[in-house]
C-alpha cells in the first residue's frame, strides 16, 4: 500500500468511526416485528428471533423498543402461520400503533422475512409515520433470504429518510447468540 493510499484509509476509518459514535448517541427508536412459539428450525420458543436483535440494540445504545404485534395472533403452529401470513400481505391489522416519531433522530427496523418482504405487520406500522430527515438502519433474520426484498420495500413506504447502507441479515438460529456480531454492527 502506497504512503497516500495509507493516508486515505485512515481517513476513511476516521469518518466511519465518527459516524458510528455519532449514531450511537443519537435519540433512537426500534421498532420490531417478532413472533415467538413453533418456527423454522428453531422449534417452540418463548422469544422470537428479532427480539434477540432488537433488546441487543436497547442494551448497547439505550434505543427505546416498540413491539408490533398483530391484532389477531398468528397460529402458535408454523405450518398454519406461514399461510395466515400470505394472507395479511396489505392487510395486516396491529394491536398497537405508534403515531409519532419526531423525537427520535435514527429508527431501527427490524424485522423477520416472510415471503420474501417485512412481516406484513410492519407496513401497518410504518406506513403512515413521517420519516422525514429520519436516519433508518435496517436488520432483518431469516433462513436463507437474507435481507430479500426488504430494504427496496421500505424504501417505497419511508419517503424522506437516510436509509444506511449497512443493512443486516442474521440468520434465524443465530440471533440468540449475535450480541457480538450485534456490537460491532452498532
Ligand atoms: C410466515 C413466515 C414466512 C417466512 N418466510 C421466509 C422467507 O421467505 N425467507 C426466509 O429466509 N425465511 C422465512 N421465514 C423464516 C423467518 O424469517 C425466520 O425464522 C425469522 O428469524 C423469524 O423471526 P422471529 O422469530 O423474530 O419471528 C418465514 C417464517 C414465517 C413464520
Amino acid at each position: 500500500m502506497s504512503f497516500i493510499q495509507g493516508l486515505l484509509n485512515l481517513n476513511k476509518f476516521k469518518k466511519e468511526g465518527e459516524k458510528m459514535s455519532e449514531l450511537k448517541n443519537k435519540k433512537s427508536l426500534v421498532i420490531y416485528f417478532s413472533r415467538a412459539d413453533e418456527n423454522y428450525s428453531v422449534g417452540y420458543v418463548d422469544k422470537g428471533n428479532t427480539e434477540y436483535i432488537a433488546e441487543y440494540v436497547r442494551d448497547f445504545i439505550g434505543a427505546d423498543l416498540f413491539k408490533v404485534e398483530p391484532l389477531i395472533p398468528y397460529s402458535k403452529e408454523y405450518s398454519k402461520c406461514i399461510e395466515e401470513a400470505k394472507q395479511r400481505v396489505g392487510n395486516a391489522p396491529i394491536k398497537n400503533k405508534i403515531n409519532d416519531i419526531s423525537q427520535y433522530e435514527v429508527i431501527y427496523i427490524m424485522t423477520p422475512i416472510y415471503w420474501g418482504s417485512y412481516a406484513p405487520e410492519i407496513g401497518t406500522a410504518i406506513k403512515d409515520l413521517d420519516f422525514t430527515g429520519k436516519i433508518i438502519r435496517i436488520v432483518t433474520t431469516h433462513e436463507g433470504s437474507g435481507l430479500a426484498r426488504v430494504v427496496e420495500d421500505i424504501k417505497k413506504i419511508c419517503i424522506g429518510a437516510n436509509i444506511l447502507n449497512d443493512s443486516i441479515a442474521i440468520k434465524g438460529t443465530d440471533c440468540a447468540t449475535a450480541r457480538d456480531k450485534i456490537e460491532n454492527w452498532i
